[in-house]
């Protein structure tokens, strides 16, 4: 039997193993995918044990290791390199390979939705909240949907962090993000993407004021949280008559990718797996 797992703390909310394990079985796949939930001194001991282990062939990652998890791969992939953060390692002749398939998976829901340069005619204008783990994968996505042309915003509670991602971490971004201040909500803008962890318990409220964008029909509100359902962010996006979009199609594109990777199976998206994950 082979093994997979997804490896954080704390590991007990992920959902990945609901998802890889129902997909095994319909593809009658003899694997297992497991939680395992580590501290950062054991990332290396992991790592040598999928190297040493012939049964385990790959592992998601998540917070708070993606970026943590670098130094002990052999190789990454461009998108894992651009963005310093990886959540699949895939086993290659013995070697670790860091692949990122957050931002593929963000970039395909865009695409699916025809929110890009090439539908539009012109770069849309983004505004990214939040400055953490998953946003450097945001941030290469909206990059490429508008060919590095326009301009797009980012904004996070603590500023420095916003400041460092825009203007130091993310070296090989050409189009940087315009860093905002809390609040100061730009006009005109087309995507509108939370990015923090804000909404993950019910009622919490990013406190933000979007209310300029009231009948806004075309003006999309991205959250990447998935469970709840429907953040406050997305109640009051939908009651505005704007466009919303959760996170639950990026979150079951970037598995469908990661098993294809591990297995050269392509998964059909059926309705069973769009409720697997529904819990609300
Ligand atoms: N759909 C998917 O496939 C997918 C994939 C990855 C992640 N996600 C979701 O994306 C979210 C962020 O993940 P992550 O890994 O980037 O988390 P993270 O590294 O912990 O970053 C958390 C972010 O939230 C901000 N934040 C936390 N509490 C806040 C508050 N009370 N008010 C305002 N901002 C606050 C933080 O701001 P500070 O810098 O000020 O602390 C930071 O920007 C999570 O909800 C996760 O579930 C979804």
């Amino acid at each position: 039997m082979n093994s997979y797992f997804v490896i954080g703390n704390p590991i007990d909310h992920s959902l990945s193993p609901l998802l890889h394990n129902y997909w095994f079985k319909k593809y009658k796949i003899q694997s297992e995918y497991k939680k395992k939930k580590l501290e950062e001194n054991d990332l290396k001991d992991f790592t040598n044990d999928i190297r040493s282990n012939h049964s385990i062939k790959g592992a998601n990652v998540t917070v708070p290791f993606k970026k943590k998890i670098i130094p002990f791969l052999d190789e990454l992939s461009k998108v894992s390199e651009i963005t310093g953060s990886v959540n699949t390692i895939i086993k290659q002749n013995g070697k670790l390979l860091g692949d990122n398939t957050d931002a593929t998976a963000f970039e395909d829901t865009l695409n699916d939705m025809k929110y890009s340069i090439h539908e539009y005619g012109r770069p849309l204008t983004s505004l990214i909240i939040g400055a953490g783990g998953v946003t450097s994968s945001i941030i290469f996505a909206i990059e490429k949907l508008n060919n590095a042309e326009g301009t797009y915003y980012i904004m996070n509670r603590t500023k420095k962090n916003a400041d460092d991602l825009a203007l130091k971490n993310l070296p090989n971004v050409n189009l940087k993000p315009k860093v905002l201040d809390w609040g100061d909500i730009p006009k005109n803008l087309d995507i509108i993407i939370n990015t923090t962890s804000v909404g993950l318990i019910k009622d919490e409220e990013l406190n933000l004021d979007f209310s300029t964008y009231k009948g806004s029909k075309n003006t999309l509100f991205y959250d990447l949280i998935y469970n709840p359902k429907e953040t406050n962010f997305l109640i009051d996006a939908r009651k505005r008559g704007n466009k919303v979009m959760n996170g639950k199609m990026m979150f079951i594109l970037q598995a469908k990718k990661a098993f294809l990777e591990w297995t050269k199976v392509d998964v059909d998206i059926d309705d069973e797996v769009l409720k697997l994950l529904d819990n609300d």
